[in-house]
């Protein structure tokens, strides 16, 4: 019996180191473009949390300034940085996560879609770069147009065999948070205690929240509704506009990531049942290969596509309607990516 007691106590033992060392895992997380408007944000956020042992920043301007800046805030992690043009250096030997904020942002007047041309080829390299040297890494775009560019780096790691769609996700999380502010503003609650899934993608009209699902029911119709449905969509616009030719959304852009690297974080850690929308490699629509969705996330990255589920009847047509769009955005980004290859 005493042998028996012995044994027991030490495999429970190993079972209880074994769960700390999992959930107390340290992780590395980069981000690209970490001196810019929603670098530096980002980057402070980030620092904050237990759960990163390292944070890469890259930027090929100002990067030790703000390194050295982050680097006196009194939490563990370690604060590295990298000034090359390209991102290789930041990119070599296991970083777990890799967050791309890289690249030139709206002016008024400007679609997502007019960012291509300059950020299109940023991507292509940095995804160049993962599938080389960070293969294994959660790939995090914040970049615009997001509808094209997960496309490209899909195509990029799919023609170096390093391809694992679970594992490359288009931030989209910015929707959900305006999505919930919107709400609370016009029901008068509390915005944390809301929830909305989004669907589509991250531009205009293919930025659709499915009001009729939101957490908690909301009862808001008619010109009220599509009014709502309009400010979500155009919400990165108001932003654009009010800052009147000095960039588009930082602050709240910088939250939002922040929010999905630490649920994604949390999944490392073994957490369940986390569920974020972000925009994805898809086999949900017969049309669209590429869509935002409610995800779970686990330690792989989306552990399961929740899918669409029941529209309204409103939600169905507007769907409908953002199809061409968001498949447009698609094929741009999967052509620039074949004649580039
Ligand atoms: C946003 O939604 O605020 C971002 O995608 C930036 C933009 O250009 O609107």
């Amino acid at each position: 019996v005493y042998k028996m007691c012995s044994r027991i106590a030490r495999v429970s033992y190993i079972a209880r180191r074994l769960l700390s060392e999992t959930k107390t895992k340290k992780h590395t997380v980069a981000v690209i473009g970490a001196a810019g408007g929603i670098g530096q944000p980002l980057s402070l956020l980030l620092k904050l949390n237990p759960g990163i042992g390292e944070l890469r920043l890259h930027d090929i301007v100002n990067i030790p300034g703000v390194a050295m800046d982050l680097s006196h805030i009194e939490t563990a992690s370690k604060v590295t940085h990298f000034t090359e043009k390209s991102s290789c250096a930041a990119l070599k030997g296991g970083v777990d996560i890799i967050i791309v904020v890289a690249g030139l942002p709206r002016k008024p007047g400007m679609q997502r879609s007019d960012l291509f041309k300059a950020n299109a080829q940023i991507i292509f390299d940095i995804a160049k770069n993962m599938a080389e040297l960070s293969p294994e890494a959660i790939l995090l775009i914040v970049t615009n147009p997001v509808n094209s560019v997960i496309p490209i780096a899909c195509e990029v790691l799919k023609d170096a065999g390093k391809l694992c769609a679970r594992r490359v996700i288009g931030v989209s999380t910015l929707d959900s948070v305006r999505a919930a502010t919107f709400i609370a503003e016009l029901t008068c609650c509390d915005p944390r205690d809301v929830t909305v899934p989004i669907i589509g993608g991250h531009s205009g009209n293919t930025i659709l929240p499915l009001i009729s699902k939101a957490n908690p029911k909301v009862s808001i119709e008619g010109e009220k509704l599509m009014k709502l449905i309009k400010r979500i969509q155009e919400g990165g616009t108001e932003v654009v506009e009010a800052k009147a030719g000095k960039g588009s959304a930082t602050l709240s852009t910088a939250y939002a990531t922040s929010r999905l690297v630490f649920a994604i974080l949390r999944a490392f850690g073994g957490e369940s049942n986390i569920v974020e929308c972000a925009y994805v490699k898809s086999d949900v629509h017969p049309e669209l290969n590429y869509l935002a969705t409610p995800l779970i996330l686990g330690q792989n990255g989306v552990e399961k596509n929740l899918g669409i589920g029941k529209m309204s009847e409103c939600e169905q047509k507007l769907f409908c309607e953002l199809i061409p769009n968001l498949k447009k955005d698609i094929e741009d980004g999967e052509k620039f990516a074949k004649e580039a290859l």
